[in-house]
């Protein structure tokens, strides 16, 4: 079975988990999900295969890749009882790994791959509940538009779910890559629960995120795309002070990260609707409007760093392909 997830962007952060094993998050969060930066990824259960194997790119992933995406089939196995090894072929439209949010489209893509290949039905809420197991952030993958997720009390109450807002149709994200889309130096796993455990600023951050969600969510339902921006670069700064904050500090920013945020502060200076938001890597994710991305793309362009810009706007719900209709995604951004 082959199943296709886009990427997803948090405009209020998960960063924080209260339970390790059920990857249960320590608060909620908000997102977009982005039509330009996709997963396609099939699943074979086959007799006969004497571990599990992973092609991630049209290469054969060394242990520790292949070892994440084989404790998620455990779950699909003990969910399904499905006893045999799985053959997951997955492809990216965007540079793995790089702070680009692959772990969201990948693990939401697996899970609907998955369980289909292995004879379950699921239905969004379940798919959600199960793909967070896999990345904290593949819950929202499975949604389309503006989507919340939310902590919950157990594992039962800790999912995604959409959001309608007038904004859908018109937001856009200008993503400018940098440094080539090389993979990043902590992966957000460890780095978040480094910052729980170390940062002297991790306890400050947990207390903004409720405000924050209920911030972003009148402003969603408001269709105010300046206050929803304004609001999601303050929470990605928050988050990021606690990572730099941490003991040793988990620094995702490089000189032209900031060369970004200051092109996007002095383009607003100008009337602008552009807003910076960053993850566990050094790219710049700018919220803007259909009418503004252009200009905007076209000056990140100019900027020293930035190796690749694209305009993406929201994307749809993970989806089940027919393998006669699978798509050739665009080859990822070269590395530099
Ligand atoms: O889903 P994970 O474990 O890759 O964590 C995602 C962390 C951030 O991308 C930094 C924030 C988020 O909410 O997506």
């Amino acid at each position: 079975m082959t199943a296709r997830a886009c990427a997803n962007i948090a405009l209020v952060k998960y960063w924080g988990k209260r339970d390790a094993l059920l990857n249960l998050p320590a608060e909620g969060s908000l997102s977009l999900s982005l039509a330009g930066l996709l997963t396609e990824t099939t699943v074979q259960f086959v007799e006969g295969l004497a571990a599990d194997e992973l092609i991630l790119d049209g290469v054969t992933a060394k242990t520790g890749e292949a070892g994440r995406v084989s404790e998620f089939l455990d779950i699909v196995r003990s969910l399904s009882g499905v006893q045999i090894n799985a053959r997951v072929t997955s492809r990216n439209s965007f540079p793995t790994a790089s702070g680009l949010a692959s772990s969201a489209s990948g693990f939401a893509a697996l899970a609907l791959a998955a369980t289909q290949a292995a004879g379950l039905e699921l239905d969004g809420k379940a798919l959600s509940r199960l793909a967070r197991r896999g990345s904290g952030s593949a819950a929202r993958s499975i949604f389309g538009g503006f989507v919340r997720m939310y902590a919950g009390i157990r594992d039962e109450d800790a999912y995604a779910e959409p959001l309608a807002s007038p904004l859908v149709d018109s937001v856009r994200m200008v993503v400018a890559v940098i440094g080539g889309g090389a993979p990043k130096s902590h992966g957000s796993r460890d780095a978040m629960d480094h910052t729980a455990a170390t940062s002297p600023l991790y306890r400050g951050w947990l207390d903004t995120v409720p405000k924050d969600l209920a911030t972003a969510e009148a402003a969603l339902a408001a269709g105010d795309l300046e206050k929803l921006g304004t609001l999601a670069e303050a929470n990605a700064f928050a988050m990021h002070a606690s990572a730099i904050a941490a003991r040793p500090s988990v620094m995702y920013w490089r000189p032209a990260t900031l060369a970004v945020i200051a092109e996007i502060q002095g383009l607003r200076a100008c009337g602008m609707a552009a807003w910076c938001t960053m993850d566990a890597g050094p790219h710049v994710k700018v919220l803007t409007t259909e009418a503004d991305a252009p200009t905007i793309a076209m000056r990140l362009r100019d900027l020293e760093g930035v190796t690749a810009v694209t305009i993406t706007g929201a994307g749809p719900a993970a989806i089940a392909v027919d393998p006669t209709d699978i798509v050739t995604l665009p080859p990822p951004p070269a590395a530099e």
